[in-house]
């Protein structure tokens, strides 16, 4: 795996920052994305502890112009990996979720990945063996009330998915979602505070799946699965 390169938003904590460390010890150099810098240079900084170089680009993933700019200083440097991560959840009625909340949802959790697997496509085109990974959720499969705006959009992210895949097969660049049930990280303290965390699944275990897919060979993919803790009902 050296010097493959890997793209992850939301790296500044939770998932993201499992998956930036667990593909940084397979000695894939990451470069993080997300809002808060202070973030992603405390993970830069763990990586740099287990002997790796992480670049740090803070910015707002629903801002266009900010991923057109990020897409523009790759310029043609090639791209292994992208792992869409960030998002952003809501917990509101139907009735109380204002068209201005379900754009946000929308353009976190959806427009987002799309925004940033095309501006990445070039890069990812030069790697000899490519993966986008999207993050879903279980909530694609298993509904669950107040969360309409999320779950609309985590559902066309699995259709994205899906069609990205299908379209980008002839040139094998894998496209798969990974689906966690709830996990222990900072969304879930906020949207379930005191949570037994006995029932959360570990976000290193979400990001040894993730580098269990990115490692298949050449040619080989999956399809999209869920990942849940089997003591969460
Ligand atoms: N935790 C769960 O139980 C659970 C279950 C199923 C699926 N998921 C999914 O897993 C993924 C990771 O979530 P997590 O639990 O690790 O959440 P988290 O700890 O809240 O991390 C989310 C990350 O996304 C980044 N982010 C949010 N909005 C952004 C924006 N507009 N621009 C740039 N970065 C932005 C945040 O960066 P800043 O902090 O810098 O803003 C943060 O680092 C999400 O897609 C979530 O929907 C989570």
């Amino acid at each position: 795996m050296a010097d493959r390169t890997a793209v992850i938003t939301g790296a500044g904590g939770g998932m993201g920052r499992a998956i930036a460390l667990r593909l940084a010890v397979a000695g894939i150099g990451p470069i993080l994305l997300g809002r808060s810098e202070n973030k992603l240079r405390r993970v830069a900084e763990e990586i740099a502890a287990i002997g790796l170089h992480a670049q740090v680009c803070a910015l707002d993933l629903t801002d266009d112009a900010a991923l057109a700019d990020f897409g523009a200083a790759l310029a043609e440097q090639k791209v292994d990996i992208l792992v869409n991560c960030a998002g952003d959840w809501l917990i509101a009625t139907l009735q109380d979720t204002g068209n201005e909340q379900l754009d946000q949802i929308f353009d976190i959790n959806l427009r987002a990945p799309y925004i940033l697997s095309r501006a990445l496509l070039p890069n990812l085109r030069r790697s000899e063996n490519a993966s986008i990974i999207n993050i879903g959720s279980i909530v694609t499969t298993l509904s669950a009330p107040m969360v309409t705006a999320y779950t609309a959009a985590k559902v066309g992210l699995k259709g994205l998915t899906g069609s990205l895949a299908a379209e980008l097969k002839r040139e094998e660049i894998r496209v798969v979602m990974i689906s966690p049930g709830p996990a222990d990280t900072p969304m879930r303290d906020a949207a379930s505070p005191g949570i037994d965390k006995s029932v959360l699944v570990q976000p290193e275990t979400i990001a040894d799946m993730v580098y269990s897919v990115v490692s298949l060979p050449r040619g080989v993919t999956t399809s999209d699965f869920a990942l849940y803790s089997m003591r969460w009902d």
